[in-house]
């Protein structure tokens, strides 16, 4: 939630050993439309330049901020700090958009999280004669900052009022933040703080920059540092200092980011949304690489949690949100089958509030593409206190959730930017499978020859994903037929029942239809009510192979509906004639063994989401009210 960029660089010319110099504006534009997936309700900057500070916001897309620039351009400057915003406090207006200027106009604020004690600081403020222009909780904090700065900087040492008051503010502010700011004594400094919430460094030559994630500055290094909760960053051209809120010195983390700038573009799609989900065979083929031998035996050496220990587990607890939770729902199948260890599958955001029974012995998974929601870092949290074995299954190297779990077991789908998920779902649910069979193996649940078949299986599946691309003419056509529509019904049983639910999550997200999913064994038992005449209703039909197909039962529910007016569109295996009777369209997927089905079922559900929303005219990347990452509670 919230995109935050900071820059800094030298004014000697030999800015990036290039020669040519960054000017700040650039490189914090480009970052802002990196991350403008983390929010899009407002856009500003600020660079600081000849001994002032000069800012220019816009509500709206990023698009509004550029007409704003081009009408009133910024001069030059090597200092600047950009945000883009997704509204929490105030409405998505100019005023309320940041940054937020304080100490006369000479400090610029961007902040992310939520100042959970703003009204009390806002009233001590105003009884102090400050007065506020916007409605925001950043509008308070950074008055808080300039205040004392001011009289830090009365009583001495300018060059580290900035960051001393920068500790000073934090020690007073509640809640979640990742806050830059920029004040116009200093020109050649940013400082920032975090805690809860996202902040990364990325380390240059004569240049630094601070992003809520990397993709904040891609395009010109791939050193990043991981800072720490409750910490603040001072970067100037050449340095990097971190301190703890209190002036501690203390040490950032610094990896290689392996993600290529080019991942992060739409590489001759209409949409990232278009093109993550043709990325899909790759996300699902890169999550597999390099995690078993020839003979089928898993080697996940990011499990860093002692084989005895995970041989104890009495209890499986996946945590996560959204379409993250419905890969769990889709774990839960396999591991259970697998291991036989009890799998309860909980939206993060409830699990701490109902008092869950948790112990030494139970085994936390949290699922998360972004590795930063608020709502699940909380819940992992929360299970650690308690003594669980916390395993985070993530898509974003050197995110939080992993940094605060005990393993992590990275997806390698590569960047997500629209902000529906697509490859990180299918990608998730490769990895947890990778983790069910891990703990299988390991607990003796099943030989290596079984686990060597599902593997190859698995292996099998891009391919899959690809005739299913390959092939998606029909869906694309009937997405288009039915723009119309104002409601649609989605049907699974099994592992289909958290595609249904999927499914029926991209379409609202992406198209603003009504959309439902549900176990298709329950409809009797209610929601058959919804069928009227013509109502589309889609059902993922599970195989019609093997001793336990609910294949039959599922035929009968789509009669069901039938016979009650529905307008039915199945998706069923390759060779399923039994459907085409009961179908008004059938779309063909490739045969695969019935846990492996939701990454196939899943995809034309994308395709016809993204499709119909397109006909509708919709931004399929950026669709209204969300936010890629969730990071507040
Ligand atoms: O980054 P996370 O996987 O933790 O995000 C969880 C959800 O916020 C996310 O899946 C959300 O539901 C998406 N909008 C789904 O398309």
């Amino acid at each position: 939630m919230c995109g935050i960029v900071g820059y800094v660089g030298r004014a000697d010319g030999v800015i990036g050993g290039n020669g040519t110099g960054h000017q700040a504006l650039d490189v914090v534009l480009e970052g802002l439309r990196r991350l403008e997936y983390r929010g899009y309700d407002s856009a500003g900057v600020a660079v600081v330049t000849a001994g002032r500070i000069e800012s220019r916001k816009k509500s709206g897309k990023l698009t509004n901020l550029l007409a704003e620039l081009s009408e009133n351009p910024l001069p030059d400057a090597l200092t600047g700090i950009g945000h883009t915003r997704w509204a929490t406090h105030g409405g998505p207006t100019d005023s309320n958009a940041h940054p937020h200027l304080a100490d006369g106009g000479r400090l610029a604020l961007i902040h992310n999280g939520i100042i959970e004690n703003f009204a009390e600081l806002k009233t001590e403020l105003v009884s102090a004669g400050h007065t506020f222009i916007s409605d925001t909780d950043t509008e308070v904090a950074a008055a808080l900052l300039g205040n004392i700065y001011r009289s830090l900087s009365e009583e001495g040492d300018l060059d580290v009022a900035l960051p001393r008051a920068m500790q000073l503010a934090c020690q007073r502010l509640e809640g979640a933040f990742t806050l830059l700011a920029v004040h116009a004594d200093q020109p050649g400094v940013v400082v920032a703080a975090r805690r809860n919430s996202p902040l990364v460094v990325g380390l240059g030559d004569g240049e630094n920059f601070l992003g809520s994630d990397v993709s904040g500055f891609i395009d010109y290094t791939r050193r990043a540092v991981e800072l720490g909760q409750d910490q603040i960053v001072t970067i100037t051209p050449d340095t990097v200092d971190i301190t703890d809120f209190h002036g501690a010195p203390a040490e950032g983390k610094e990896y290689h980011v392996d993600w290529d700038a080019a991942a992060a573009k739409k590489d001759g799609y209409p949409s990232f949304m278009e093109k993550e989900i043709h990325d899909q065979p790759d996300a699902v083929a890169q999550t597999l690489l390099g995690r078993s031998d020839l003979e089928g035996r898993l080697t996940l050496d990011e499990i860093r949690i002692d084989p005895e220990e995970l041989k104890e587990v009495n209890k499986i607890i996946v945590l996560a949100c959204g379409t993250s939770a419905y890969a769990g729902q889709v774990a839960k199948y396999a591991i259970e089958h697998w291991c036989r260890i009890p799998t309860e599958v909980e939206l993060s955001h409830e699990f701490r509030y109902r008092d869950p029974i948790v112990d030494a012995n139970t085994l936390i998974v949290s699922l998360s593409q972004s590795g930063e929601t608020m709502d699940t870092l909380m819940a992992v949290r929360y299970a650690r206190e308690q003594g669980a074995k916390t395993v985070a299954i993530c898509n974003t190297n050197g995110s939080t959730i992993p940094r605060e779990s005990d393993a992590v077991l990275y997806t390698h789908a590569g960047p997500e930017i629209a902000v529906a998920s697509t490859k990180a779902f299918l990608a998730q649910i490769t990895a947890a499978y990778l983790l069910g069979l891990y703990l299988a193996q390991l607990r003796g649940n099943k030989f290596q020859g079984e686990i060597k078949d599902i593997l190859a299986d698995l292996a099998k599946t891009p391919d899959k994903i690809q005739q299913i691309l390959d092939n998606s003419g029909q869906i694309k056509d009937l997405a288009r037929s039915m723009s119309e529509s104002r409601s649609v019904l989605f049907l699974g049983r099994h592992v289909g029942f958290p595609v249904a639910m999927e499914g029926a999550l991209k379409l609202k997200e992406l198209a603003y239809i009504h959309a439902e999913g549900f176990a298709a064994g329950e409809l009797k038992h209610g929601p058959i009510a919804l069928i009227e005449e013509g109502q589309p209703v889609f059902v993922v039909v599970p195989s019609p192979r093997g001793r336990n197909s609910l294949h039959a039962k599922v035929v009968s529910n789509i009669q069901e509906v039938r016979a009650r007016g529905a307008k039915t569109i199945v998706i069923a295996e390759e060779g399923d004639e039994a459907v085409r009777a009961y179908a008004e369209h059938v779309f063909y997927i490739p045969e695969t063994p019935p846990l492996l089905a939701p990454l196939l079922a899943t995809v034309p559900l994308q395709i016809f989401a993204c499709e119909l929303a397109t006909a509708k005219g919709y931004d399929v990347d950026q669709p209204r009210n969300l936010a890629k990452s969730v990071t507040v509670e």
